[in-house]
Formats: C-alpha cells, structure tokens, sequence
C-alpha cells in the first residue's frame, strides 16, 4: 500500500533524498578520472558542465519521477517542474563541478525538499568519502558545530563565482578579512563547506551570489546541528553559516570588510 499524508512524508522525505544523491553521487564516482565527455561551458568560459552533470541529475529526475511524481523540481542542469503536492526538490546533481574535472577528490550532490515555509529535509553526500550529511526540519541531528568562540581563531570557508569582476570584488573581501581570522579556506564545493560547519571541521563560511541549489541542503544541515546561519541582503545576496560561538562576529567582521571604506 502506498503510504500518504503529512507523517508519511516526514518519515520518507529524507530516506528519498538520500537515495536520490547515493544513486547520482555512485554514477558519478564511477567515471571519476575518466575525461569529460560533453564538456560545454555555461554563465561564463569558466563554467563548465559535462555529461557527468547532466546524467547524474536526469538519475535523479527519474527516480524522483517515480517515487514523487506530484512534486515539483528545480535543479542546477535545467530540469523543471511545477507540480502539484505543494513540495519542489531542489538539486544540485554536482557540486564542484571544477574539482570534479580536475580530478579533485571534493565534490558533492546535493538534495533538497522543501515546502512553502522552507527546506523539509536535506541531504549532501560526498562520494569520494562515503559521507552522506542528512538533516530534516525540527529534527536535530547528531553533527555539532565547532565551539570556537573566538573570530581570531576561527577557520573560515568562502568560495568565488564564475565572473571575474565579482571573483575581484570577493577578492578583495578576502584580503581584508583574513587578518581577523584563522585562516581562509577555498574548497570549491559550497554544499560541502556548510556540511563541514555542522561537523566542526570548518568555523564559518560565506560567499555571496549563490544558486538555491548550492545552498538549500546544506544551510539545514547547519541549522538543525546548531549552528548559524544568516541570510545576506544586497546584490548579490549571500549566506552566513557559522558556529553560533562566533557567528555576530563573523557577520560584523564581513559587514566592515565588505564596506566601501
Ligand atoms: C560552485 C561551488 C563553489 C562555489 C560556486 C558554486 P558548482 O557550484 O559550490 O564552491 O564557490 O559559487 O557555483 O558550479 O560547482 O555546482
Ligand atoms: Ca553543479
């Protein structure tokens, strides 16, 4: 029998999206190394997307086909679909597409669910580890943040889009915020960096001019593991995400980098 209504949901939503992104994550770990087929280049010469991309997430569109075929789907490649549940997936099939065609070990796939108040469940699943990040709404989760309290001390995470002008402009942030932290860290993979917050191996994280599918997995992910996470005003807007311990001053710290002066 086919299970429905509210409760089903909250118990399948996440096993769903868990298979969604082990399915695309182990296609996509089996050409790994192999070189690009159907290389193409998207926003800018930088951009890049091959048929890795766009087979791991036609996986996904199939298989949410099947086990959800009244939801609704965004996804990174080009895949959309109203639907008529009230639910839409947000997809990003691969994250750090870059590393991925350099052959860099740190790339991720990325599934969401969400409703009209917001990301239900939550899944980042980084195949070259074996690790699969999941978080549902209100539901905790075993992951905590860094208890790092101290911005002086903090390691924070940011990335670069695909336009130089604005990789200048995050540039330039960089170099004024990096004397008041740590150290700086540029992963490639955004999914990846805020999953890295809710398990305490990286203290913050931020970047302006992201896509919904980088962020809607991982921000609940850091949220229900108790971290942080803010969303940034101004163009283009941004995200936040942090250990609570230094989260006010990480968004100060950005606010007076990010400044004119
Ligand atoms: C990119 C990565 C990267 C971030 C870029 C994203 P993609 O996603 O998450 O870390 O800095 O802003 O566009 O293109 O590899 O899916
Ligand atoms: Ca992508």
């Amino acid at each position: 029998m086919r299970r429905s209504g509210r409760r089903a949901d909250a118990l399948t939503l996440p096993h769903i999206a868990e298979r969604a992104a082990r399915s695309a994550g182990a296609l996509l770990l089996e050409r790994f190394g192999r070189d690009a087929e159907g290389l193409a280049t998207k926003s800018t010469k930088t951009d890049l997307v091959s048929d890795a991309d766009r087979d791991a997430e036609a996986l996904i569109r199939d298989l949410l086909a099947r086990e959800r075929p009244d939801d609704g789907l965004l996804a990174e490649e080009g895949s959309a679909l109203e639907g008529s549940s009230g639910l839409r997936w947000v997809v990003d099939p691969l994250d750090g597409t870059v590393n991925y065609l350099y052959g860099i070990p740190h790339w991720a796939v990325s599934v969401a669910v969400e409703d009209d108040e917001g990301v239900i469940a939550g899944v980042v699943h980084d195949a070259c580890r074996g690790e699969t990040f999941t978080a549902s709404r209100g539901g905790g989760s075993w992951l905590r943040p860094s208890v790092c309290d101290d911005l002086s001390l903090a390691l924070i995470a940011t990335g670069f889009g695909y336009d130089a002008a604005r990789r200048i402009d995050q540039a330039r942030v960089v170099s004024r915020l990096i004397g008041s932290v740590r150290d700086i860290r540029r992963a490639g993979t955004a999914s990846l960096d805020l999953a890295w917050i809710a398990c305490g191996r990286l203290d913050g994280y931020y970047e302006r001019g992201l896509n919904h599918w980088d962020l809607a997995a991982g921000c609940l992910i850091v949220s229900e593991s108790g971290g942080r996470v803010t969303r940034l005003a101004g163009e283009p807007p941004g995200v936040c995400a942090s250990a609570p311990g230094i989260h006010n001053a990480l968004l100060g710290a950005l606010a007076t980098a990010e400044g004119d002066g």
